[in-house]
């Protein structure tokens, strides 16, 4: 069987595969155009940064609007809002907020590396101090209705992996029913080798709790190796997915025993059209262009035809002409009629 004439919404991953969060990368626009092409069990929106006080709720629709619509994209896929923070207590308001928006469930962040989130405590550099995840994970916990999970998402550490269990553990005493896991520490930041094999240290600590890797997983052979490694079957694809929008299909594909999807470049036209069109509707005319060419530049990874396109239209920045020569491009590639 032909996988890629199957509806995604007919298909159940065997394993879950998860859609990463990526803010500034990955946003609802983008998700509506990945969603509906592979078979992804849920996905993490880029994260809501909590301060001092509780957002708005307007806040938590903006950046995750698939809220309004049940918390699923169109394709069905649900969406997880991820907080990112350090104080227990407005982390747990917040959460309560975002429970009234019924999300299927709240992610918390314990592995963003930037500076400027740090400064402000949020992100990986919290994985130094395992009471502090213990007490934000359990507050949050208690704050929204059991029906709602509560996950988590992390680092190897901060520095070292000296204190990758202890981080691990005390996430999963505090409630958190799903562990995601960047197999790297900040300090490695996004520098490959992703180390994959720690993570059956932390499946071995913590034998019942559901733990997805993450990190570097590019190709369906990243995808194995990185199953071998961990020995874990769940991954969550971040760049990778960007890059190439049918890789959840193709290791989907894989582990049914099926035919990988044929789907490449020339399948791609629809959905590039298609994000356009969503951009110019939602986005300010002087950052259209650049959400494009941010798409392509990561799509030239695995689809060496998106080089040419992105030369063509790596200096284009007017909406009007960039969509004239994106509709010339695609028409000469043949992609469009
Ligand atoms: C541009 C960018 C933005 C990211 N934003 C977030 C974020 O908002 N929340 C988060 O937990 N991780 C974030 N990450 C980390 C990814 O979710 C993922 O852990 C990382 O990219 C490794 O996976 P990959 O190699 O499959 O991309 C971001 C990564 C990138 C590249």
């Amino acid at each position: 069987m032909d996988l890629s004439t199957v509806p995604v919404k007919n298909l159940t991953p065997l394993s879950p595969l998860l859609l990463a969060p990526m803010e500034g990368l990955l946003d609802h626009l983008l998700r509506e155009q990945l969603t509906p092409l592979a078979p992804y069990s849920m996905a993490v929106s880029e994260f809501i940064r909590v301060t001092d006080r509780v957002l708005p709720k307007r806040v938590f629709t903006r950046i995750v609007p698939e809220l309004l619509t049940g918390g699923r994209t169109q394709a069905g896929v649900p969406v997880w809002p991820q907080l990112l923070g350090s104080d227990p207590s407005v982390l747990a308001d917040n959460a309560a907020r975002l429970a009234e928006l019924a999300p299927p469930g709240i992610d918390l962040n314990f592995g963003c590396p930037a500076r400027c989130v740090n400064r402000h405590r949020g992100g990986a550099v919290l994985l130094d101090e395992p009471e502090l995840l213990h007490r934000i994970v359990a507050a949050v916990r208690r704050a929204v209705p059991q029906g709602i999970a509560v996950t988590a998402k992390m680092r190897l550490g901060v520095q070292d992996r000296g204190r990758m269990l202890e981080a691990a553990q005390a996430l999963a005493a505090g409630g958190a029913a799903q562990l995601v896991v960047h197999a790297r520490t900040q300090r490695d930041g996004y520098k490959p080798p992703a180390h994959w094999h720690e993570l059956a240290r932390i499946r071995a600590a913590l034998p019942d709790l559901p733990l997805v890797a993450n990190g570097e997983i590019w190709t369906l052979q990243d995808a194995l190796q990185a199953r071998r490694e961990s020995g874990v079957q769940a991954l969550m694809l971040g760049r990778g997915a960007v890059a190439d929008p049918w890789l959840a299909a193709r290791i989907q594909a894989h582990d049914a025993g099926l035919e990988s999807p044929r789907a490449g470049w020339p399948e791609l036209a629809p959905a590039l059209l298609g994000y356009w069109r969503r951009v110019r509707q939602a986005v300010q005319p002087k950052h259209q262009a650049g959400r494009v060419k941010q798409w392509l530049h990561y799509l030239r990874r695995a689809h060496p035809q998106a080089e040419a396109a992105y030369q063509g239209l790596r200096t284009e920045a007017n909406p009007a002409q960039f969509d004239g020569l994106l509709r010339a491009l695609l028409r000469e590639h043949a992609l469009l009629v």
